[in-house]
């Protein structure tokens, strides 16, 4: 019976973890659809960041945008930047944004 409890305990305790939207979230959707073309790091250290001459998220000239023009960036696209209105929420958009400053140096 104790074990039956701490199994369900368990399951509730992962299912609470993954149901709030966390750093953690935007980072498995970095991986997911991002980091081909601007890195893992977000520097745009790739073959395809290269040759599109992607800045690195760290850089000032990308920190110093505020967070409603990076939002508009991904929402909306710019230049060989593809736009991923309706591919992703509002809230992982913004939780892009959020993982985006992290890297502020
Ligand atoms: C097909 C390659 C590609 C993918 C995939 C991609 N990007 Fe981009 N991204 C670009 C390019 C190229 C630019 C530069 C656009 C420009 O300035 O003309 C850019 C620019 C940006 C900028 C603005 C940076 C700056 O230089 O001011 C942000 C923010 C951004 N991308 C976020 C994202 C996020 C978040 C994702 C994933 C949801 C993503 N990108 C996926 C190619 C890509």
């Amino acid at each position: 019976m104790k074990m039956i409890l701490r199994a369900t305990l368990a399951v509730v305790m992962v299912a609470l973890v993954f149901s709030t939207y966390s750093f953690a979230d935007a980072g498995a959707d970095y991986k997911a659809k991002c980091a081909m073309c601007h890195g893992a790091s977000g520097a745009g250290d790739t073959v395809m960041g290269k040759n599109m001459k992607i800045r690195d998220f760290s850089s000032a000239d990308v920190q110093k945008q505020s967070d409603a023009e990076l939002t508009d960036i991904i929402t909306k696209g710019k230049g060989k930047m593809p736009s991923y209105d309706g591919k992703l929420t509002k809230d992982q958009i913004d939780g892009l944004v959020k993982w985006i400053r992290t890297l502020k140096k």
